[in-house]
């Protein structure tokens, strides 16, 4: 199975679950959540999960309703400095843990996740 995309092997759903989580943690840790504008969290969670789930090779969604991703550019508003990335990685690690995939597609989406967060950050 390996030359399926992770979203053709595990589909939508675990990427839905995953970023809920994370949101889940978002809201209730105000140091990270003091980063995100605005009030309601849902937006923000319906295109983290549209992003992912393009980005391993579902639906192109996410680009028809938000145009290219350009994740650097989108970010660079955000004070994003090591703290708020490890904050970000810590709550993510939960979600990604206890979404139940099997190993190697838990460390694909892993890798990917750890890396981009790295390149987010904006401030020293
Ligand atoms: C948006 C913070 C890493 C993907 C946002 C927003 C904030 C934020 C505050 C605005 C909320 C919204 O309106 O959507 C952070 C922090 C990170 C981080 C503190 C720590 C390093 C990442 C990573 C990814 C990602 C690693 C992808 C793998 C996105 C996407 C959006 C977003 C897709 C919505 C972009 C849009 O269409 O406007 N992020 N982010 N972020 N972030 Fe992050």
């Amino acid at each position: 199975e390996a030359d399926k995309s992770l979203y053709e092997r595990i589909g939508e759903e675990p990427f839905r679950r995953i970023v809920h989580a994370f949101y889940e943690g978002v809201a209730e840790d105000a140091e990270l959540r003091a980063l995100y504008p605005e009030e309601d969290l849902g937006p923000a969670e319906e295109r983290l999960a549209l992003f992912l789930i393009q980005y391993w090779g579902g639906p192109s969604t996410y680009s028809q309703k938000r145009g290219h991703p350009r994740l650097r550019m989108r970010h660079a508003g955000f004070h994003i400095d090591a703290a708020a990335r490890d904050l970000w990685l810590k709550h993510m690690r939960a979600a990604v843990d206890g979404a139940g995939l099997q190993e190697a597609d838990r460390a694909e989406l892993w890798a990917y996740l750890e890396y981009a967060a790295g390149f987010m950050v904006n401030a020293a």
